[in-house]
């Protein structure tokens, strides 16, 4: 596998690839990668020659949230990603963020969901796709579902501003007992993991009442915070809305979004459900 760390030689192999009239498939990370990252790079190795970024990206950590304790391991991810026969991993030094004076912003879609606990943090993460996609100019490039309202935002800035790249959702990946694949799950201890469990088991159970004929949102999110708030996590959102974040409705419908965010011991976990 080849290791790219410089801008000029990254943006020099793209375009190479380009010449010789190949696709690029992207996938940027921050490391410490999982079996969602893994989900992620073989759906890109269907479309193209597959580019897999690692870098832990400032911009999009808050004052006083786990920059500095992120999960890092660049060996193990080197070993993961050969082994998945990865021909590129682009890993920038801090150069690729420093002295940046311009910033992606969507103000209306920051104020929501995550934006609300996370001021900035879609600013950073609009900001480095966006640097990484200048650099890398994919033709197609992976977001996992987890994270639904950045898979939302990216799509919608690569339409505001006309890329050449597609935006590909991909499946949350689950561990057997149903909590969703994230780095940040590193957080958390046996018991701490058999006790998260229960937050994607609540989401199932609701979307099974509203699969029964329960359609008020008013209903269905007051339930999960219910039961969430039982097996003691504090709740920071759950909200019912359409696949766009556009609205609230009173009443939830079919293809409609329940996403919530929790914590837990200090760990923050989201996760998503589609009502269908
Ligand atoms: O989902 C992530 O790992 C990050 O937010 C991303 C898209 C790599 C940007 O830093």
């Amino acid at each position: 596998m080849k290791i790219i760390t410089e801008i000029a030689e990254m943006k020099e192999f793209s375009h190479n690839l380009k010449k010789a009239e190949k696709k690029i498939s992207f996938v940027p990370t921050m490391g410490k990668l999982h079996d969602g990252h893994v989900k992620l790079i073989e759906s890109a190795k269907r479309y193209g020659e597959t580019v897999v970024s690692i870098f832990v990206n400032p911009l999009q950590f808050g004052q006083g949230e786990d920059f500095d304790k992120y999960p890092r391991d660049i060996k193990i991810d080197e070993k993961i990603l050969s082994d998945l026969a990865v021909p590129v991993l682009f890993y920038p030094a801090s150069d690729i963020v420093e002295n940046t004076d311009t910033f992606i912003v969507n103000p209306e879609y920051s104020k929501k969901l995550e934006g609300l606990f996370r001021p900035s943090h879609f600013q950073g993460v609009l900001t480095i796709v966006m640097k990484l996609f200048c650099i890398v100019e994919p033709d197609f490039a992976f977001f996992g579902l987890k994270d639904y309202q950045q898979f939302a935002l990216i799509k919608k800035m690569a339409e505001d501003f006309f890329l050449n790249v597609k935006i590909i959702p991909v499946e949350t990946v689950r561990e057997e007992s149903g909590i969703a694949m994230s780095s940040r799950n590193t957080y958390l201890d046996g018991a701490g993991k058999e006790t998260a469990s229960a937050f994607y088991k609540i989401l199932l159970t609701t979307s099974d009442l509203f699969k029964k004929g329960e359609k008020s949102a008013e209903k269905l999110t007051g339930f999960v915070i219910k039961e969430l708030i039982k097996k003691g996590f504090k709740v920071d959102y759950v909200e019912i809305t359409d696949s766009a974040l556009n609205r609230k409705y009173s009443d939830a419908e079919n293809g409609d979004i329940l996403l919530a965010a929790i914590r837990y011991k200090g760990v923050r976990l989201i996760d998503n459900i589609f009502l269908s």
